[in-house]
Formats: structure tokens, sequence, C-alpha cells
């Protein structure tokens, strides 16, 4: 899909990769973008920044929230084209730690908040015969999430939804995206650990720069291409993955640390 005069909603826009994201549509000419985010006054700060932006609070783990959003774009800018479902929150732990709030918040924000939204557009999406979804997973819903059983597990469950509407949408003029980074600097990953130490590098890889991230996102839209990778390490863990399961768990509990 080509952005220009598209009408877009990023959530989780005000800050990180939702925030690279608003910042580089922008650069596309599209219609106008809706930065979406519970976090309002950083989400005001984002869209003052850039060309045909608004600002709207949203917690995309409401779906009337997410309902409000929508219409907010359609009335503002017309209806949408492209949704970026982006928000997303990392917390929990061992599921003998983890207490159910966590798992419940999580799958409400990383997995349930895309649901809402498909069901909210897909219906309009359909009747036009174009649209777009990019659903923000991470590798951790590919190759799993060391000390984080729910981030992972909620992960895995954003992947497989994104790879669903890919499948059966895709001949009917709706695509669907999923970027799954390795790490990327911001303020989630920073939270976690610091990307220059050696112990969290070698499992986050060597951390992108939201701004890169955008980039491939961008490309990866113009090409309607359906798994957004951004790390070659991720893409060589991946293949390691697929030519023998079993050595690549017994290397995977070898470099299990728990995390945060
Ligand atoms: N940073 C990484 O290394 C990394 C790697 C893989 C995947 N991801 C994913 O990328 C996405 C963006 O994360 P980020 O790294 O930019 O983090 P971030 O913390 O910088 O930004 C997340 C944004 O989401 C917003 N948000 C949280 N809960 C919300 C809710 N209920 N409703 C609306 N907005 C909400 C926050 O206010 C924040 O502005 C997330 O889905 C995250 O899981 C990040």
């Amino acid at each position: 899909m080509q952005l220009k005069d598209k009408t877009i909603i990023v959530t989780g826009g005000a800050s990180g990769i939702g925030a690279a994201l608003c910042r580089r549509f922008t650069a596309e000419g599209p219609a106008g973008i809706v930065v979406a985010d519970t976090n309002f006054e950083g989400a005001r700060a984002v869209a003052a920044e850039i060309d045909r932006a608004i600002a709207v609070r949203c917690d995309v783990s409401d779906p009337a929230s997410i309902a409000e959003c929508i219409n907010t774009a359609t009335e503002q800018l017309g209806p949408v084209d492209l949704y970026v479902s982006n928000a997303g929150i990392f917390d929990g732990g061992d599921p003998l730690e983890a207490s159910l709030d966590a798992w419940s918040a999580q799958w409400d924000v990383n997995v349930m908040a895309h649901v809402h939204a498909i069901r909210t557009l897909l219906p309009t999406m359909l009747e036009r015969g174009s649209g777009y979804f990019v659903i923000t997973a991470s590798m951790a819903g590919i190759l799993s999430s060391p000390g984080n059983a729910v981030y992972a597990t909620t992960k895995h469950a954003a992947v497989g939804l994104a790879e669903w509407m890919s499948i059966t949408y895709h001949a009917r003029g709706v695509r669907t995206s999923c970027l799954a980074p390795l790490g990327v600097r911001t303020p989630m990953l920073e939270a976690l650990g610091d990307p220059e130490d050696e112990g969290f590098a070698s499992l986050v890889g060597e951390a992108k720069r939201p701004e890169d991230v955008a980039d491939m996102v961008v490309h990866a839209i113009g090409d309607e291409r359906c798994l957004i990778t951004t790390d070659a390490q991720a893409e060589d863990w991946m293949r390691r993955k697929a030519a023998d399961h079993e050595r690549w768990l017994s290397g995977m509990r070898r470099s299990a640390v728990t995390l945060g």
C-alpha cells in the first residue's frame, strides 16, 4: 500500500516505535495520522511535531475507547486505511510468580486490542476492498522471551492472529503485517536493561533505533510483506529453530536468564 492520502491510526504513538512510525509516515504524505495513546500529553507532543496529525486519548484495553478513536479518525480524516496496533506492555515473569492481573492486563493490551480493532474496522475495509493492519508483536512471539512467560505467550498470540488475518483476508484486499522486532532502543527496552551490556545484548541483539525500525515498516507496507523482522541475528535464530527445534530449545535453555 502506498501511504499518500491515506488515513492512519497508530496506537502507542506517544513513545518509542509508535512515535517513530508517526514521524516517518508523515513523509509519505498521508491524509492524516491519529496519534493514539493513554499518555495524552505524549501523544499531543508527537502530533504537534508533524503535519496533519491529531492526538487522541485511547486505552486499547477498552474496546469502547478503540471504537471512539476510530470514529474520531473517520469523522475528522476519512475512513481508516491503515491501523497500526502497536501499543504494548511488558510485565510478568515466571508463571509461578506473575499475578493473574499481569496475565489479564497483557492479554488485553498485547492481544485483545488487535482483535477489537479488527472487529471494528474489518467490515468497512471489506466493503471498500482495501485496508491494512500492522500488528506489533515481537521476536518474543516467534523465539520466546527468556524469563517472561506472559510476554512470550501474548506475543505468540499476536503473531498467530496477524498470520491468520493475512492468510484469510489478503485475497479480499485487506493486508496484515506483523512487526516482530528483537531489541529497539525505547523506554520499554531501557527499563529492562542496558542495551550496551553484553549479557543483555546476547538476548536482544544490537538494539535498533526506532527511526530505523519505522523505515523498515514503511518499506514492508509498500511491498505488502507480512512478517517484518528487524534483525539479521533474529532471522538466523528463526532459521535454527525451523531446522532443528529440539536443538534450538537446548540453546535457549542455556541462555535463559530472568529479565527485570
Ligand atoms: N522496544 C523493544 O525492544 C521491542 C521489541 C519487540 C517488540 N516491541 C513492541 O513494540 C511496541 C511498542 O513498544 P515500545 O518499545 O515503543 O515501548 P514504549 O513503552 O516506548 O511505548 C509504548 C507506548 O504504548 C502506550 N500504551 C501502553 N498501554 C497502552 C494502552 N492500554 N492503550 C494505549 N496506549 C498504551 C504507552 O503509553 C507508550 O506510549 C510494543 O507492542 C512492544 O511490545 C518492543
